[in-house]
């Protein structure tokens, strides 16, 4: 994306929704924090409980809905960081009550607030826990979005712009978005978001409906993101970065998504699950030593 990075792993976004915790971040030896999801204006998020670990699974279960305290508070917190510390990502989306039609309004909101302070924009279409989001992963919506985004990038600062896709697509779907993000001029793709799929648990299934609905995160995903990499690489080659997360663990799996064309690994529930000291884990996938 023309950025330099420590080494290739950092935390995904929904960790530091708010940009609070981006100086511990590094602190714990990640090279990136990518932070948000940020709307342009504050919002509540879903009522609780909205939050579930599935321990037998490695996993967790999530619907969120972007809580956040808005774009323009996280930018201020994130105008106090030294830039020598690692880089950091803008994640934005839009507000729950923001209609799809004006949807991209919402996104350049967001970024505008976040200028200078980040130092690349991901465009979130793919959470399944904003109703109707993931629409915008249609081929004509995506289309105006990503070229709404790119331009008023381009007035901004110009700073590289990545954009995370969901899981749940078919194979013709991911390479004609890596296809588009690429043509609308974007830098990076992030693969990939959160599942909506339940198959294959070890939890019981009684357990798992009563949790309802959300995003699936965790080591039921690992194998599948890595697949959504493998298609972005066969339809882009290396016209853009490849940023791989879900189901990371293990330094064997870092080295998994990267032989799969991954640029860059980003981890949410791993660390969850292994705590401040994950990064040490991961190391012998990067470092010999
Ligand atoms: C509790 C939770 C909140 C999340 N919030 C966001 C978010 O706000 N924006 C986003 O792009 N992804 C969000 N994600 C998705 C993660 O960034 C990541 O793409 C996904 O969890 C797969 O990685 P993992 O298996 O390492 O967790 C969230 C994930 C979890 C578990």
């Amino acid at each position: 994306m023309g950025l330099k990075f420590s080494h290739p792993v950092g935390i995904a976004a929904g960790l530091d929704k708010n940009a609070e915790a981006v100086r511990g971040f590094f602190t714990l030896g990640f090279s990136h924090v990518e932070v948000g999801t940020l709307t342009p204006r504050p919002q509540p998020g879903n009522p609780m409980p909205r939050l579930f670990r599935l321990p037998s699974d490695q996993a967790i279960i999530n619907r969120m809905g972007f809580n956040n305290r808005g774009a323009e508070s996280a930018a201020e917190r994130l105008a106090q960081r030294d830039p020598a510390w690692g880089i950091v990502g803008g994640n934005v989306g839009k507000n729950k009550d923001t209609p799809n039609d004006q949807a991209s309004e919402d996104y350049l909101r967001a970024m505008h607030a976040l200028a200078g302070t980040v130092d690349y924009y991901t465009v979130n279409i793919s959470s399944p826990n904003t109703p109707g989001l993931r629409d915008l992963q249609h081929e004509t919506a995506l289309k105006s979005l990503l070229e709404v985004v790119a331009n008023e990038n381009k007035r901004l600062q110009g700073i590289p712009l990545a954009v995370k896709i969901a899981p749940d697509l078919t194979k013709d779907e991911v390479q004609a978005m890596a296809r588009m993000a690429a043509t609308c001029g974007f830098q990076g793709i992030i693969a990939t978001n959160t599942t909506i799929d339940r198959s294959g648990l070890k939890a019981n299934p009684n357990h798992i409906a009563d949790i309802g609905p959300g995003g699936l995160s965790g080591r039921p995903l690992t194998s599948r993101s890595t697949q959504v990499i493998e298609w972005i690489k066969e339809a882009v080659g290396d016209s853009l970065s490849v940023i791989g997360v879900g189901g990371v663990f293990s330094a064997q799996d870092v080295i998994d998504k990267r032989n799969a064309g991954a640029d860059l690994v980003q981890v949410y529930t791993g660390f969850v699950y292994q705590g401040p000291r994950m990064i040490h884990t991961l190391q012998p996938a990067w470092k010999r030593d």
